[in-house]
């Protein structure tokens, strides 16, 4: 069963789908642990104000405090009784909230921080809306300085949107992408890369110095079954809603050992 463990002076580094959690040993004493049977986790983030941990698990949220004791948890899964799994877990500190994505249909919601109760939602396709399709969304600055939720998921085709990266409103229109006009928005469309579902996964997402980035992993091209990691940053200020910063490096090693 999955479980969080927390060690002294540990840093939880990893998260690995539910049950592989890395902790740097500095001393090996377990000091707390937090498990839950039958249901899995998938993100975890530390509120760096008060330390409360929050997970984003499988049809549940949870809120710990420091010593990892559960103080609230809160169900995520649709009235349809389908499975919801966390696609996306990021606190808004400009707004004091959490944002949190399921790949039911990827709807996101903005929910209270104390109880986990939900404050602002909108029937938007933001996450991938399948268990298996890669999502990494992170909250923080963008246009106008306000918070901004970035996405970035290869979903499948225009059924379920068209945005591969996106920058999303939290305060007004929540989770739309601005649009001035048209054909101009705050996202980078699927049809640009004449690939299909499947050749691009997004592996994690960080903020920095004015720009956020993504880590992935990419199919060379359609017809080309080999792999490369590529780091993707876009440029988080007011004067680029449409992402013409969007770029692209290929992390690769030169030496062929
Ligand atoms: C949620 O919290 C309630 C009350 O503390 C507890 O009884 C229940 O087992 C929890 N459920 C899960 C799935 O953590
Ligand atoms: C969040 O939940 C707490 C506890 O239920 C409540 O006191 C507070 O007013 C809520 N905040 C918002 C913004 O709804």
């Amino acid at each position: 069963c999955p479980t969080v463990v927390m060690a002294r002076y540990g840093t939880i580094l990893q998260f690995l789908n539910i049950i592989v959690i890395c902790v740097i040993f500095v001393d090996s004493t377990i000091v707390n642990t937090f498990t839950q049977d039958s249901v899995g986790f998938n993100h975890m983030t530390v509120d760096t104000i008060t330390g409360d941990v929050y997970i984003g698990g499988v049809d549940y949220i949870y809120r710990l405090d420091t010593d990892l004791q559960l103080i609230y948890n809160i169900t995520t899964k649709p009235d349809d009784g389908t499975d919801n799994y966390n696609k996306i877990l990021s606190i808004n500190y400009g707004d004091n909230n959490l944002v949190t994505c399921g790949n039911d249909h990827g709807y996101c919601q903005i929910r209270n921080l104390t109880d986990l109760s939900v404050l602002g939602t909108s029937d938007i396709y933001v996450a991938a809306p399948t268990v298996e399709d890669s999502t990494v969304g992170f909250v923080a600055p963008g246009y106008d300085d306000k918070p901004m939720l970035y996405v970035g998921t290869l979903k499948r085709g225009v059924t379920y949107g068209d945005e591969t990266v996106s920058g999303r409103q939290l305060e007004e229109n929540i989770f739309n992408v601005i649009r001035r006009y048209v054909d101009s928005k705050t996202a980078v469309d699927i049809n640009e890369f004449n690939i299909g579902p499947g050749f691009v996964f997004y592996i994690t997402g960080f903020s920095y110095g004015g720009f956020s980035y993504f880590l992935t992993v990419q199919r060379l091209g359609r017809y080309d079954n080999s792999y490369i990691s590529r780091i993707i940053r876009v440029c988080q200020q007011r004067n680029d809603n449409y992402y013409d910063s969007y770029t692209e490096v290929t992390l690769q090693c030169n030496n062929p050992d």
